[in-house]
């Protein structure tokens, strides 16, 4: 790497932000993100970054709106230093659920991030699975839209051969699904969730057959874990021998950890787009943590050098 290459990092995920500049064979860019005495973001960037390619890792999870704001000020203070292109890594982009307006008198506050993002300064965006791929035609600068599967399957390879199907907790999933099915050549399944609310969620028939067979539920977040521990148990209830759960984003919103470690999913694989406390996925824990580090890392490589960055959505263009 050039050294007018620098990679920064908020405070939402420091230790993925330093796998990647690992990665990169780069040490972390210097830069202060701080309080002011009232709770303001302060930043100061140490670095000389004139004319330099800068990447910003910092996923807006919660706490997502301090994080957010670390993310548009760290951008501010780039372009303000004369970079000259600033990269969003954002792993988990937050306020991706108000896409559309459903109803009367909702925002789309997936748009309005958008639009904070691009007034801040940022010149091109690299995220991971969001949770609705159009939100990548919210912003009118590039976005690098890269899915973690790639990432996620080789911790279920063990079960290719094994009598498994692929299963979703609602049926906008089957497009995730049906990838993960042809590679681990796996029958597939959807169960039928309705959500009456931001945290009730009724599961109700299965379409297709879990019989006697292993079922992984493959979904794109668990935020309250709702959603997967109704649909482990229906699928359960449906004759499957065992559960278990693959998620990008694990943002583990209140009861949500209690919530898995209680349920009957014997096994629940999650990346680091989100960091979790050790005590949530180590030892004696179903939750294991998969990396993102080295997707990411090869992105930012990538784009630096104007090479191509589709070529990491296939499955075999980059093994992790
Ligand atoms: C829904 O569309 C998503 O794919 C997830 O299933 C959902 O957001 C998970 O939320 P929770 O864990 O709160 O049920």
């Amino acid at each position: 790497m050039k050294a007018n290459c620098q990679v920064y990092s908020g405070n939402a995920h420091r230790g993925l932000a330093e796998s990647i500049a690992q990665y990169l064979g780069l040490p972390l860019g210097a830069a202060y993100v701080g309080r002011f005495p009232d709770g303001e973001i302060d930043v100061k960037v140490e670095d000389d970054v004139r004319g330099g390619e800068c990447f910003v890792v910092q996923p807006t999870c919660p706490p997502v709106n301090e994080n957010l704001m670390e993310l548009l000020v760290l951008l501010d203070c780039l372009r303000r230093a004369s970079a000259a292109s600033i990269t969003a890594v954002i792993p988990y982009f937050g306020y991706a659920r108000k896409d559309r307006k459903d109803e009367g008198r909702v925002p789309i506050t997936a748009k309005l991030v958008a639009n904070l993002l691009e007034a801040a300064g940022v010149t091109r965006v690299v995220t991971v699975d969001l949770h609705a791929p159009q939100i990548q035609g919210f912003f009118d600068i590039p976005v690098d839209h890269l899915y973690a599967q790639p990432v996620l399957i080789r911790h279920f390879q063990a079960y290719a051969s094994q009598d498994i199907v692929l299963a979703c907790p609602d049926v906008g999933g089957m497009k995730l699904i049906r990838n993960w099915a042809k590679q681990l050549d796996a029958s597939m399944a959807v169960v039928d969730k309705r959500r009456h609310g931001p945290d009730e969620v009724e599961t109700g028939r299965i379409i297709g057959d879990v019989r006697d067979r292993i079922a992984i539920l493959v979904d794109d977040m668990i935020a309250t874990g709702g959603s997967i521990v109704k649909a482990a148990d229906a699928v359960l209830a449906a004759g499957a021998r065992e559960v278990h759960v693959c998620a990008t984003h694990p943002v583990m919103a209140g009861e949500a950890h209690r919530r898995i470690e209680e349920s009957r999913i014997s096994r629940v694989v999650v990346t680091d787009s989100i960091p979790l406390a050790p005590a949530q996925c180590g030892p004696g824990s179903k939750i294991e943590v998969a990396s993102l580090a080295r997707l990411l890392g090869e992105a930012i490589k990538r784009i630096y050098h104007k090479d191509s960055v589709s070529s990491l959505f296939a499955l075999d263009g980059f093994i992790p």
